[in-house]
């Protein structure tokens, strides 16, 4: 059998373990061939391939990002993308596809499956939101990087007596900012599935300032403030028609700054949580997603996607893990609500 893997979306650390893990139970296991589409559905819709071998992914478990390549191209949103999918796997003799990715990748691989190419799926975003799945590698990753930077702001804060406001990737679930803001200790954690009140922030703030300690505050960039204030978000274009890093966390800093009379700084952590070693966790997770998908594959069980349940990684159907985001649930938020202005 010749098998097809590609990784698709924002890459994430941990990318590269599941290729490794794909191949190497691949080859030994089942005596396959493997080929790698470049960048995403790009690869399978250009024809754009890598044959991989053993040797390949000798040293790739640490290393971040995808030796594949990644893209957001979207076949469905291409002209003759899937019927051009349709005749690169033909010419290179594919029998089925696994894709990593998230949920975009991943509902492409649920419609390719509906139009009969076999897809299997595994799961992967830093931001924690697809459905279905515990947990993705790439978030425990990007939860560390996180907290050591809330840790290292929080001492140059404190030495001048500052706010800092710590801005972390999130635009539509706050899962990295409620754990690095745990972890880190925040005295704010604001996501996007609850507005703020600028308010609120400002009196923890000033509660913080009483004492001899800085208020930390962690901000998902796809937060918004109570009341539609004018806020551009990380991703949007600002007027010069370049695409933002960043909003949301300078805005509040201006606004803490203005209401407090305090100092108060931004830090827009970015791309730093994605890139990067990925963290002993993430790299066993990914390692048991690649060797899991391998068997779907091998059992024909195609329109899946592999997913951490507690601890078992099980199947689930494609359509399940991509109806719908999974979001910081009330709970969740209220739990670490409970120090905030402490
Ligand atoms: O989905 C992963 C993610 O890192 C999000 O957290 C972030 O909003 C987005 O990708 C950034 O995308 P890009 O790398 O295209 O700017």
């Amino acid at each position: 059998m010749r098998i097809g893997v590609l990784t698709g979306g924002g890459d994430c650390p941990g990318l590269n373990a599941v290729i490794r893990a794909v191949v190497r139970k691949g080859i030994k296991a089942h005596g396959w061939e493997i080929v790698g589409f470049r960048n995403g559905w790009q690869g399978p819709i250009e024809n754009l391939t890598k044959s991989i071998d053993l040797a390949d992914v000798e040293e790739i478990l640490t290393r971040g990002g995808t030796i594949l390549g990644s893209s957001r191209t979207n076949p469905y949103k291409v002209e003759g993308g899937v019927d051009a999918i349709r005749e690169t796997i033909a010419e290179n003799q594919v029998d089925a596809i696994i894709a990593i990715g998230g949920e975009d990748t991943l509902g492409v691989a649920k419609r390719l499956t509906d139009d009969g190419i076999g897809v299997v799926g595994v799961p992967k975003t830093i931001d924690n939101d697809l459905g279905a799945t515990d947990y993705t590698f790439g978030f425990d990753t990007a939860v560390h990087i996180a907290t050591e930077a809330i840790d290292r702001l929080r001492t140059t804060a404190e030495s001048h007596h500052r706010a800092l406001v710590v801005e972390v990737m999130g635009r539509h679930a706050g899962w990295i900012a409620l754990h690095s803001g745990l972890a880190g200790g925040a005295n704010v954690i604001l996501v996007p599935e609850r507005p703020f009140s600028v308010d609120k922030v400002v009196e923890h703030v000033e509660r913080r300032f009483e004492s001899e300690f800085a208020p930390i505050i962690v901000v998902a960039e796809g937060a918004i403030p109570e009341g539609g204030a004018e806020v551009l978000h990380s991703g949007e274009r600002d007027a010069f028609g370049h695409v933002r890093l960043g909003g949301v966390g300078q805005w509040l800093a201006e606004e803490i700054a203005d209401r407090t009379g305090k100092e108060s700084r931004a830090a827009v952590l970015g791309h730093i949580q994605r890139g990067g070693t990925p963290t002993a966790y993430d790299r066993v997770l990914a390692t048991r997603f690649g060797l899991h998908a391998v068997d779907a594959v091998a059992a024909g069980d195609f329109g899946t996607m592999v997913a951490l349940r507690g601890t078992d990684i099980v199947r689930v159907k494609l359509s399940e893990a991509t109806a719908e985001l999974k979001t910081v649930p009330t709970e969740r938020y209220e739990e670490a609500e409970v120090f905030f202005g402490a």
